[in-house]
């Protein structure tokens, strides 16, 4: 039987990669989306993959979502934390707002969504939880504390849930890409931009697909016994 799969953000940029190799893979995937009904339309129209819209900082919302997708699509059996935001700046010009919304979708979706597919996935003794962090989690970066502390914060949360699962087959794994074309990067100033690809030793941008492929493989039958790993997907950026 197909593996029910979610995949927050999933509709674009990296996620939407993430939902489409999920189905290539042989998934039924529904992609969560937080913002943009009109894009999330067309990809579902473009895809067949279902997209639902919740909030990921809100914790309820999950709990209600999982529950909905659980009575509609079957038991989830993986759980793609991918939705993350920017609000870059320097700690000088940085709000609180921009620190806790940082903090709040990027981080505490990660909580939300696992509290609400954990339980089932421990009772029925299998799981795949894989976040995505970032490589700017691991060596920090100039203009996002809030950011780089909620990235790190995914990669310590990844290794305590993956001791929690292990038990019952239930992995949890993160992958820190690098720097990947998408909207996301592209938001950031072209002059800083191309500093930062200067310094790429691949000499280019990742590809969304090239993060898809680790997801498919983390969320494989055949990664049973990877958990509490991060996979660093950055061009040699960054070797942690
Ligand atoms: N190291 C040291 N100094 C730096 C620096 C760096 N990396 N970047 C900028 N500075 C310095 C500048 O030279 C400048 O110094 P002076 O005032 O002496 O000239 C000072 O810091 C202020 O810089 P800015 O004028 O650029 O300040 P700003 O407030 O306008 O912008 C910024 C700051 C928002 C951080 C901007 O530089 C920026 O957007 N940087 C990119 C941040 C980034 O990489 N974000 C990643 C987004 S993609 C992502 O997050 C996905 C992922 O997972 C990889």
């Amino acid at each position: 039987m197909a593996r029910i799969a979610i995949v927050t953000g999933g509709t674009r940029g990296i996620g939407e990669a993430i939902s489409l190799a999920l189905q290539a893979a042989g998934a039924t995937v529904v992609a969560n989306y937080g913002g943009d009904d009109r894009k999330a339309a067309e990809f579902t129209e473009r895809t067949g993959i279902v997209s639902k819209k919740w909030n990921v900082a809100d914790h309820q919302a999950c709990l209600d979502a999982v529950g909905a997708i659980e009575a509609a699509h079957g038991a989830v059996d993986i759980v793609v934390n991918n939705a993350g935001i920017t609000r870059d700046g320097t700690i000088l010009k940085m709000t609180y707002e921009m620190w806790r919304e940082v903090l709040d979708v990027n981080l505490g979706g990660c909580f939300n969504m696992a509290k609400a597919s954990f339980p089932g996935m421990r009772t029925r003794k299998f799981g795949r939880i894989v976040n995505i962090g970032s490589i700017n989690g691991q060596a920090g970066q100039y203009g996002q504390v809030n950011y780089a502390a909620a990235k790190a914060g995914i990669h310590g949360f990844t290794k305590a849930l993956a001791q929690e699962g292990a038990r019952f087959n239930v992995t949890c794994n993160a992958i820190a890409p690098g720097y990947i074309d998408t909207d996301m990067v592209a938001a950031v100033p072209a002059d800083v931009l191309d500093k930062i690809v200067a310094k790429i030793p691949a000499g280019r941008l990742g590809q969304a697909s090239e993060i898809a492929r680790g997801v498919v493989f983390l969320t494989s039958d055949d990664a049973a016994f990877v958990t509490g790993s991060t996979l660093t997907i950055n061009g040699g950026q960054y070797m942690h």
